[in-house]
């Protein structure tokens, strides 16, 4: 990496005083385009407080930085700025898999040290600033020092005070349904509690997130409304007194700021990545991004169970049915839920039941991963854990070596129990249970735990009712998708449950922390007692470009997938790997085109979603390669389509051959979409 470490007086950097007793100190950056500028000042009272600039207007007034300990210490006042250093870096590096192939990293970089007064207890503490073109990231190191050995967080003292007025996209932190909700859209005035990544546009059209980044061995932020547009973080709670306890030295996670002009700025900007180390588990070609099937649709809806018995959906002679499919289809995957032991009925109650070596009755896993085997299909596992991490993580090691043995190359995970019901080993004491939150920092280790372990035999894993993604799939590989938000799955349980402006919103808010196991594909486009999604056919394939994972499911019955010839063929070809991805039309929680390349071929895509108002599109083809000739593949809403009716079934297809300049026209139906295929003719 170009780095070069700079001393105080160069470059970026302006000191008013270098060791401020009582005069206020100033320190600044910008970014590497000097569009984006920080400063951090301390004042009379010797509390620190950081500010953002964006084009020279006011974007963060002055924002408070600290902590509250639980032992009384107080981290929020007595700072003086002792010093501080530049850096500068500009790399490019490579995704082994991903939206884009290859991230360029370019920043620069203040790190500013702080000391507390004598009287104040001689704390210190460093903040490092990164400041990009496209936003900014801030953390705190703790450096090992005389003053401290352990830090009992009670809470964080990070504040976001948003100068100009404008509207948020957001779900509420704390709620017992997780991250499952539908997002609101209101006032930044009016949010209350939020999870992050939460998406603001302000009323000058800057577009802006705040979420954060390689989320370690410490809780979660939520992002909560102090008053007016003055956020304040707070860590999601534990059920053992302090929200983080750790050892120094340390570094917080990263407080990232997106910053852009537009939505594409907001939604192709890879800040959080950037923050993450580099990979850590070495070679991961042994994960395939792909696609799925799964025993999972007919759980959901209520015709099968998980749990043994006469409507039991993992059986032996499904499983070879659903690899059979597969295989003739082209599916490189099946996923098959229930096929262990401990799915006792009442698997919401403990999870202390869960066996994840030992097979359903009806089930033979080894004859199984054979018979797959025998007919390159492989299996997706399931190790749902009712949130009971004590019984998982007694039984994680052999659970793993268990899938290793037998080739079962990926894992999903489940840990459905309300929020704060996370059941933890506690102490010393194996019988002791201790509640958390799904996002605390005991759930944080325990998912980097699961990752770590199933990385050592090969494992890549999707957690479902996971912590939200903070960019650590740069680290960790193996950590290819998870859920983290309201997937398909309620679509089975009402009518229009997710609404139309779901996924156009989700484009912008939860996708933006990373890849997403949504399982589109629900071409019957209805959940159980015929209840209708808010889809068309076509959004249905526009939510393969719309949504990003590299496992994306076909998660209707394969009866169902059998009986869309057309659209399976679409999904039978749509990559989940891409060479870049663009969002080329969209306004956040209203639409969302992207257009895509193909990592392993020369071909693109270009697709989406939208909300309830139809609206045409002119897609322009300005990324295609000159000279070319492509012949486009059009899946489009049909005539008088709308989620509402049955006209919702109402697809159109079309071929025609285009070049680079081309544009194709679109009309997107009340809670439709569309999909295309460009491939250069022959
Ligand atoms: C909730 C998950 O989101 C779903 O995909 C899974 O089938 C069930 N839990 C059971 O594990
Ligand atoms: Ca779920």
């Amino acid at each position: 990496m170009a780095r070069s470490l700079a001393s105080l007086a160069v470059l970026l950097l302006t000191a008013t005083s270098a060791y401020a007793q009582t005069a206020p100190a100033s320190y600044s950056a910008t970014s590497p385009d000097g569009t984006i500028a920080i400063a951090v000042t301390t004042d009379s009272d010797h509390r620190v407080r950081y500010a953002i600039t964006r084009k020279g207007k006011a974007l963060i007034a002055p924002s408070l930085m600290g902590f509250i300990l639980t032992d009384g210490v107080n981290m929020v006042r007595g700072w003086d700025i002792t010093g501080a250093e530049t850096a500068k870096g500009d790399d490019t590096w490579e995704q082994p898999w991903g939206e884009r192939r290859y991230v360029r990293d370019h920043y620069n970089e203040i790190t500013v040290h702080l000391r507390q007064s004598k009287e104040q207890g001689e704390r210190m503490m460093d903040v490092h600033f990164r400041i990009f073109d496209n936003g900014v990231g801030f953390r705190y190191e703790l450096p090992k020092q005389a003053a401290m050995t352990t830090m009992r967080i009670a809470d964080e003292v990070t504040e976001f005070d948003i100068v100009p007025k404008g509207t948020a996209w957001w779900i509420a932190g704390g709620e017992w349904n997780r991250y499952e909700q539908v997002y609101q859209k209101t006032p930044i005035e009016a949010v209350s509690t939020a999870h992050t990544p939460i998406t603001m546009r302000l009323e000058d059209g800057t577009h802006l997130s705040f979420h954060e980044a390689a989320l370690v061995d410490y809780s979660a932020m939520w992002f909560k409304r102090a008053d007016g547009q003055k956020f304040r973080t707070t860590l999601a709670p534990s059920g053992q007194g302090p929200r983080v306890v750790r050892d120094l030295p340390f570094n917080t996670p990263w407080r990232t700021i997106r910053i852009a002009d537009d939505a594409a700025g907001l939604v192709e900007n890879d800040l959080e990545l950037n923050l993450n180390e580099p990979n850590k588990i070495g070679d991961v070609s042994w994960f395939k991004p792909q696609k799925y099937i799964g025993i999972w649709w007919g759980m959901i809806r209520g015709d099968w169970t998980w749990a043994e018995g006469p409507k039991h959906g993992a059986t032996t002679e499904r499983a070879k049915q659903y690899i059979d499919f597969a295989a003739k289809n082209g599916f490189s995957s099946v996923l098959i839920e229930g096929w262990d032991k401990g799915w006792n009925g009442n698997w919401l109650g403990t999870g202390g039941d869960f066996s994840f070596t030992k097979s359903a009755n009806d089930f033979d896993l080894e004859a199984v991963t054979a018979y797959g085997h025998k007919k390159g299909v492989n299996i997706i596992g399931h190790h749902e854990t009712g949130g009971n991490i004590a019984n998982y993580e007694a039984q994680l090691e052999d659970a793993m070596k268990l899938y290793n043995r037998l080739g079962v190359p990926a894992v999903k995970t489940g840990y459905v129990a309300d929020a704060g019901g996370i059941q933890a080993p506690c102490g010393n004491d194996p019988a002791k249970i201790c509640m958390e939150y799904h996002d605390g920092q005991r759930q944080v280790q325990h998912h980097l735990r699961v990752v770590q372990v199933a990385a050592k035999y090969h494992i890549a894993v999707n957690a479902h009712e996971p912590v939200k993604d903070t960019g650590l799939r740069r680290t960790y590989p193996n950590w290819i998708a998870r859920e983290g938000a309201r997937g398909m799955e309620y679509n089975a349980w009402g009518a229009f449950a997710n609404g139309p402006s779901h996924e156009p919103t989700l484009v912008y808010t939860r996708m933006l922390s990373g890849p997403m196991d949504f399982t589109p594909g629900i071409l019957s486009l209805e959940g159980a007692n015929h209840a209708p999604l808010a889809s068309t056919l076509a959004k249905q394939l526009g939510l393969y470009l719309a949504l990003y994972s590299p496992i994306q499911m076909a998660a209707d019955f394969i009866e169902s997938l059998e009986a869309h010839p057309k659209e399976l063929a679409f999904i039978r070809q749509v990559p989940a790997d891409w060479a870049q991805s663009h969002l080329i039309a969209g306004a956040v929680g209203e639409y969302a085109i992207f257009a895509r390349a193909d990592r392993n071929s020369p071909d693109w895509y270009v697709g989406g979603v939208n909300d309830a108002t139809a609206r045409d599109v002119d897609l322009k083809l300005d990324f295609l390669d000159a000279g070319k000739t492509y012949t486009a593949t059009i899946y489009k809403d049909g005539e008088g389509a709308t989620y509402l009716t049955e006209a919702r079934h109402r697809i159109a297809y079309e071929t025609r051959k285009v070049a680079k300049g081309d544009a194709i026209k679109l009309w997107l139906a009340p809670g439709g979409g569309g999909a295309i295929r460009l491939t250069p003719a022959k």
